[in-house]
């Protein structure tokens, strides 16, 4: 039995991973640790509240005394560390959050670790951290894809900040001996992300006959993972994962941006064409009323630094501890497209108010 601390658990990935983990080892006990940012939402650990073993603290990770006491009162032995602030392009805009969460907000997490669990005769524990194929920079077309071997170039601020963090947690391992692992993942999907992301904003856009803002030709890749799939790995590195070293996890499933956006219009039309309820509750998106989505795309300047190629090797973590991502990107996506559908009132409550300002700044005239 363990006792889990969650960092940023009422995010997207946090808090998938947080309902996969209550299944698969309902024994264990869970602590999330979530500023509850416009990203953070307690509606994803819905049925969870409450429950013996399970507790949400409203509480910021940069908070080094409030770590500290969690870690005391709950007995933590694993850290499992999501919370970031993860959008690229509010990173653009304004990156000295990035930099506060990401990068201070880690080190304060590290801090209270090595506090708890390295000071006096120390006790197994370990620090698992999340991050992301981003670190690794941009690839050409013909470039091998990303090993855990392939020099940091991180572009964004984003990226930096998350670069930034991976390598405390590298530091912390080799100077102190905290008991840490990384993963590097490549782009999620799934449900409760937030619709600022390609796939649900695209989705979402439809459903509301809004423009669908490829930047742009729409030719850049990424390599797309279900967030169950990358669950399942973090599960792997926790589980079979050797101490101080770094895993990649990719989905094996690489795609331009604008193959993807047009898989979501397809989709669409055909969820619309053979169930004429979705018009009635959807009036609005073109395929209720006979019209293709793809009508909707639109051509945006491009993303500044956008990187053209991410593409992740997971050679090492499916050799070395069974890593296989299981759902294929149509199964996935479809799956996605029903949840959206399924959960109209969710996205609907998280996509207004301070939404709304990011939407204005973003896309200006757009909306
Ligand atoms: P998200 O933005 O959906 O969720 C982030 C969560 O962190 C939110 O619940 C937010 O409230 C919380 N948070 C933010 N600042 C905090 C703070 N200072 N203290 C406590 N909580 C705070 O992000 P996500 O997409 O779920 O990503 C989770 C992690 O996975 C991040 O570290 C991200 O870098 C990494 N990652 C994401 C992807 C992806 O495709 N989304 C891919 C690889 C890695
Ligand atoms: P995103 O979901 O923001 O993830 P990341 O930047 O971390 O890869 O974007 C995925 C890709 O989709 C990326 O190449 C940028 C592109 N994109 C658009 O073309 N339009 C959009 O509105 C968004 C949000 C992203």
């Amino acid at each position: 039995m363990s006792s889990l601390l969650i960092t940023g658990g009422a995010g997207f990935i946090g808090a998938n991973f947080v309902h996969y983990w209550r299944r698969s080892h309902p024994d264990d006990s869970m602590v999330v640790l979530d500023a509850l940012t416009y990203a953070g939402n307690p509606e994803n650990l819905a049925g969870l509240e409450g429950q013996e073993g399970f507790r949400l603290v409203k509480g910021d990770i940069r908070g080094f005394d409030l770590v500290v006491s969690l870690m005391r009162d709950h007995d933590i032995d694993t850290i499992v560390h999501f919370a970031a602030e993860s959008h690229v392009d509010r990173s653009i805009h304004g990156p000295d959050e990035f930099i506060d969460t990401n990068v201070v907000g880690t080190h304060q997490l590290l801090k209270a670790a090595k506090e708890m669990w390295l000071s006096g005769s120390g006790r197994p524990h370990r620090f698992h951290h999340v991050s992301t194929d981003e670190v690794y920079g941009s690839l050409a077309p013909d470039d091998p894809a990303f090993t855990e071997d392939t020099p940091y170039a991180p572009n964004s601020p984003y990226a930096a900040s998350k670069a930034a963090s991976d390598h405390l947690v590298r530091a912390y391992h080799h100077t102190y001996g905290l008991e840490t692992t990384i993963s590097n993942c490549s782009n999620n999907y799934g449900p409760y992300q937030f619709p600022e992301k390609l796939i649900p904003l695209m989705l979402i856009n439809i459903l509301n006959n809004k423009p669908l803002p490829v930047y742009g030709k729409g030719l850049n890749i990424r390599d797309w993972i279900h967030v169950e799939d990358h669950c399942r790995g973090l599960e792997l590195v926790l589980e079979k994962g050797a101490v101080g070293e770094v895993y990649n996890l990719g989905g094996n499933s690489e795609k331009r941006n604008i193959e993807v956006v047009k898989t979501i219009c397809s989709s669409m039309d055909d969820l619309f064409a053979r169930d004429k309820d979705l018009a009635k509750r959807c009036p609005d998106a073109p395929p209720a009323q006979g019209e293709p989505s793809e009508t909707l795309i639109a051509f945006v300047s491009d993303r500044a630094g956008h990187d053209f190629r991410y593409a992740i090797n997971s050679l090492k973590s499916s050799r070395q501890l069974g890593f296989l991502p299981e759902i294929n990107f149509e199964e996935g996506l479809a799956a996605t497209i029903a949840w959206y559908l399924d959960n109209e009132s969710w996205w609907r409550r998280v996509m207004d108010g301070s939404y709304r300002d990011w939407l204005s700044i973003q896309y200006g005239s757009l909306d």
